[in-house]
């Protein structure tokens, strides 16, 4: 967070709207570019915040484009869903602009399952179908915020918070989602928390999720 005042203090209602109006208030999970562009040069072994740029002189516009969002994701699979990224993996353009975005397609009934972007807030609309989709808050009150969105839809999912997408039609479902990190990361709960290499102890998942470990041993069999 930036915070940059250029004139302060003095009281009195009006002159301190005055003044906030000389405020200027930038609120950023990435830093802003100090350049044009810094295309990813992703085989170099410079390591920044980031990936190091390539020489600008040999940057060209393939750089800043990616194909394939029209394709449709192959959705066979054991959630139904199947989601097509395009981060500064695939569009090195992308590198140090804090955006990308992603195509999600949803079998009948499938989902997008829990999961958080550790540095992204997500925006999401939906093309084609209609998706129930929520996010849950912080501890203590993990409230469920959840809405069944349709085609045109628009929804947001805050950085950080556990969110899922459920296509509650017959049909195919698409959405299209940007994200405010040229490196989003994806933590999805359920393979994280019983699919890690090695495996949490299964003492430790049973405590924490009140079960017994037979059940806890179940669930780490299916990741
Ligand atoms: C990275 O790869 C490109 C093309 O493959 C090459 O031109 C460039 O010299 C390489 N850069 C480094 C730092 O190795
Ligand atoms: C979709 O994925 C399934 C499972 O991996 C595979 O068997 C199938 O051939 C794929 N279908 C297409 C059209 O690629």
């Amino acid at each position: 967070m930036l915070v940059s005042c250029f004139k302060m203090t003095k009281s009195g209602v009006l002159f301190t709207l005055i003044t906030l109006s000389f405020c200027y208030l930038a609120f950023a999970f990435e830093p802003a570019p100090l350049q044009d562009f810094c295309v990813a040069e992703t085989n170099s072994s410079a390591r920044v915040n980031g990936l190091a740029c390539k020489n600008p002189m040999l940057v060209e516009a393939n750089d800043f484009f990616f194909s394939g969002l029209h394709i449709t994701g192959n959705t066979s699979n054991s959630v139904g869903s199947k989601v097509t990224p395009v981060t500064v993996a695939q569009l090195t353009g992308l590198n140090t602009l804090g955006i990308s975005m992603a195509r999600i397609d949803y079998a009948p009934w499938g989902i997008n399952p829990p999961h958080t972007h550790p540095r992204a807030s997500e925006i999401l609309t939906v093309l084609e179908g209609s998706l129930h989709v929520g996010f849950v808050t912080s501890n203590p009150d993990n409230r469920l915020i959840t809405k069944v969105l349709q085609k045109g839809d628009v929804f947001v999912f805050p950085v950080g918070l556990v969110h899922f997408q459920h296509n509650v039609g017959y049909g195919h479902a698409v959405a299209i989602a940007a994200l405010s990190s040229q490196n989003p990361g994806v933590i999805t709960i359920a393979n994280a928390v019983f699919g890690s290499n090695p495996p949490i102890a299964s003492e430790v998942l049973a405590k924490a999720f009140r079960v017994d470990k037979n059940v806890v041993d179940q669930l780490q069999s299916k990741f």
